[in-house]
């Protein structure tokens, strides 16, 4: 196959860069700390983060902060990325609303506790008005759970007459899942080292451009991010249609 020629044009800057945050607890184990101090260390990389992407210009951003897998970890980290999670909702919100940030949280809400529920809930009606960037966390997120559920759905609607079994495609997917507002991300960025999806935006990502970077989360920064567009303006985005 003969090489491909010097790319002529970059791509776009991406408008919705999705970000798994992986390594918080190996960021704590290289210091000697409590798993906890990693997570809590990765939730200030979050706020950084949010305020980095928005002075990027990025218009959607999505964080993957929990999996509908990371239950089976130790009741007490569990517990203890709640607690985070709590905080980081009640501190950051009037914060995140002063800078125009709109939230909206994806996942399975019912497996999460009331009061997290009602501070999600909270956070996504103060917020949902702004327009600078939309700030989406998944919480008790697995990408074939959505799937699933868009499926469940599409199923019910069609028993009840309201759509035709020929009318499940594609689209009829998408505009079922969790946020079907929210454009598809151009970039999917894992920190870490780790080179693997988790579960994560199974259908969202199908044409997602990949980028790995090794730093451990809680070290991430708005450079890391740069540095990740910068990747992704220099690929060639393909969509199965480029003419060879
Ligand atoms: C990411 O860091 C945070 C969550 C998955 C909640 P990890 O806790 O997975 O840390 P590592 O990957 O084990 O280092
Ligand atoms: C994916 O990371 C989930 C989040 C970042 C919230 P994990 O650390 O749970 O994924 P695996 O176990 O390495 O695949
Ligand atoms: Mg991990």
């Amino acid at each position: 196959m003969a090489h491909a020629e010097p790319q002529q044009q970059s791509a776009a800057p991406p408008r919705h860069v999705a970000i798994i945050m992986d390594g918080n607890r190996r960021w704590a184990r290289q210091r000697n700390m409590p798993r906890v101090e990693g997570h809590r260390r990765g939730a200030e990389a979050v706020r950084a983060t949010v305020k980095a992407a928005g002075e990027l210009g990025i218009e959607y951003l999505t964080l993957f902060a929990f999996s509908s897998e990371n239950w089976n970890r130790p009741l007490q980290e569990v517990d203890d990325l709640m607690g985070l999670l709590r905080l980081y909702l009640r501190r950051e919100l009037a914060e995140l609303h002063g800078n125009g940030v709109r939230v909206r949280v994806i996942g399975e809400r019912d497996g999460l506790a009331d009061d997290i529920r009602a501070l999600i809930q909270q956070a996504e009606t103060t917020t949902r008005d702004n327009r600078r960037i939309t700030l989406i966390i998944a919480l008790n997120y697995g990408g074939q759970a959505e799937i699933a559920s868009a499926a469940r759905r599409l199923a019910a609607r069609a028993l009840a007459g309201e759509i035709k079994v020929e009318d499940i495609d594609e689209d009829a997917i998408s505009d079922h899942l969790y946020a079907p507002d929210i454009p598809v991300p151009e970039l999917l960025l894992r920190t870490s080292g780790e080179q693997r999806l988790s579960n994560f935006m199974l259908w969202q990502c199908a044409y997602s451009e990949l980028v790995f970077d090794d730093v451990l989360w809680p070290d991430f920064d708005g450079r890391n991010l740069e540095k990740a567009i910068a990747t992704f303006c220099g690929r060639e985005r393909r969509f199965g249609g480029q003419v060879g």
